[in-house]
């Protein structure tokens, strides 16, 4: 019989090679290149399954269980379905456990639920739900040996069932340490197949490399049917929850939260946290996103100054650095901005990051109201795509998110031509970035000419 092939795998990124390097290739870091036995070779044929029509499948409408974290549904697409496996992956210290522990409070009224510990023990879990309250009919395991809490949730069968955290499960069949990507991929496969089997909605928390996705093979992310990312500054109060991958509803939802002394609390209404600047002040612009359903008013900062180096600094907090650059090019090429010997910083409020190009209009607008120290109009709003020519492109549900901007009592919105009115909203449609930039910026407004 052939021996069984090896691989070393990189406990970081999931890299795989048939030899081992001090650092890794795929990911950079050092030593995490662990041996592992790929496959078994020489098993017995399976013999053939009777094949269905999908007219034959009987599917019962699953019902969602509201996790009664509206914020949390949000993002879910409308609550949990049952018999899923849902991955929630954060930094140290974000909030995941203070997150589902109040999920699991919450859901103890109407359904069996179950909260497998690895990393706290089960005193300290009890402290936390002590500050969180509700949570006297939540089940508590302090487990870490996968067999038993395979052979658990299979007997116990709770409606739900919380795993923290998935990278301290251990399975002595494998001998690779906890952690590894072979135990995780190990423990990710077994818990899905009791998820399906037992009907248990199972959520994994799962901990995150520095580059910020979740630690282990991405093959993790392939098995469960939902991946949420927990966001946000541990030093400041504000957390954002989004999906990076739903199988059963769009990835695009926000969920925000505050962390408070008594637990997480959602901000069910963002914009009008996030989304005001102060009148009179250059640098500062609100771009009005839209992420999923909901269009949200956030404010964004900008800072240009003198560069002393050679190649001039682009820092984005909230803004993707790419999309930054190219906007500080359009700037420069299409609205005489030049910005070729500045640093630029952009801020989005909040600890939010946006993704969405409708933002990038309102980006362009805090750098113009930077670069020539003059401020935004008092009261407006910006949304729009930027194109590479210096064009604004339409953004998507313009009518959504003049209705937000009127519903937060703004007074004007700029945004690309073809927007249609709204109410008594101040709509100054711009065709390109250059007419947009004037008709957001105070003075030049008023003055009616084109400085540039
Ligand atoms: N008494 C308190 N008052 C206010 N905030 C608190 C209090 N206790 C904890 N926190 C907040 O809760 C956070 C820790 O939350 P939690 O333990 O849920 O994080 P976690 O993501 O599970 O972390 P880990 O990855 O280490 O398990 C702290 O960073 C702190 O901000
Ligand atoms: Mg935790």
């Amino acid at each position: 019989m052939a021996k069984p092939a090896v691989q070393y795998a990189c406990t970081e990124c999931g890299y795989a090679a048939g030899r081992w390097f001090g650092k890794c290739p795929g990911c950079d870091a050092f030593g995490t290149l662990v041996e592992e036995v790929v496959g078994q070779v020489g098993r017995a044929k399976a013999p053939p399954k009777p094949l269905l029509r999908l007219v034959d499948v009987e599917a019962e409408a699953a019902t969602r269980i509201s996790t009664g974290v509206a914020e949390l549904d949000r993002v879910l697409g409308g609550g949990l379905v049952p018999a899923s496996l849902v991955l929630v992956g954060g930094e140290p210290g974000v909030g995941k456990s203070t997150l589902l522990l109040t999920a699991l409070a919450e859901m103890s009224a109407t359904h069996r639920v179950l909260l497998v510990t690895g990393e706290e023990s089960v005193a300290q879990v009890k402290l936390r739900a002590e500050r969180l309250g509700g949570a006297a009919r939540v089940e508590i395991l302090a487990e870490t040996e996968l067999d038993t809490v395979c052979e658990t949730l299979e007997s116990e069968r709770p409606d739900v069932c919380v795993i923290d955290s998935v990278q301290t499960l251990y399975s002595a069949d494998l001998g690779s340490a906890p952690g590894s990507v072979a135990q995780v991929r190990e423990a990710a496969a077994r818990l899905l197949r009791v998820a399906k089997e037992s009907g248990v909605a199972t959520i994994l928390v799962g901990h995150v490399t520095k580059d910020g996705a979740v630690a282990g093979p991405r093959v993790l992310e392939h098995l469960v049917d939902c991946v949420l990312q927990f966001e946000g500054d541990r030093y400041r109060a504000h957390r954002v929850l989004r999906a990076a991958k739903n199988r059963f509803g769009s990835t695009n939802e926000l969920g925000i939260f505050e962390m408070t002394g008594a637990g997480l609390v959602g901000v069910p209404d963002p914009s009008e946290v996030f989304g005001r600047t102060v009148d009179g002040e250059p640098g500062a612009a609100v771009a009005c996103t839209l992420e999923g359903t909901r269009p949200i008013l956030l404010e964004v900062q900008a800072l240009v100054a003198q560069s002393e180096l050679a190649m001039p600094r682009r820092v984005a907090n909230g803004v993707d650095t790419r999309r930054l650059a190219m906007i500080v090019a359009v700037l420069a090429r299409h609205a005489g901005i030049a910005l070729g010997q500045a640093d630029v910083f952009v801020n989005v409020a909040g600890g939010v990051r946006i993704d969405e190009p409708g933002a990038d209009l309102a980006v362009a607008l805090a750098i113009a109201s930077a670069t020539r120290r003059v401020p935004a109009r008092p009261r407006l709003a910006a949304f729009g795509e930027l194109g590479l020519t210096g064009r604004l492109r339409p953004a998507t549900q313009a009518e959504r998110r003049l209705q937000e901007c009127a519903k937060l009592g703004l007074a004007a919105v700029v945004a690309p031509s073809g927007t249609p009115r709204h109410g008594t909203l101040d709509v100054a449609e711009a065709e390109t970035l250059r007419a947009a930039v004037q008709a957001g910026l105070e003075r030049e407004r008023s003055e009616g000419n084109d400085p540039s």
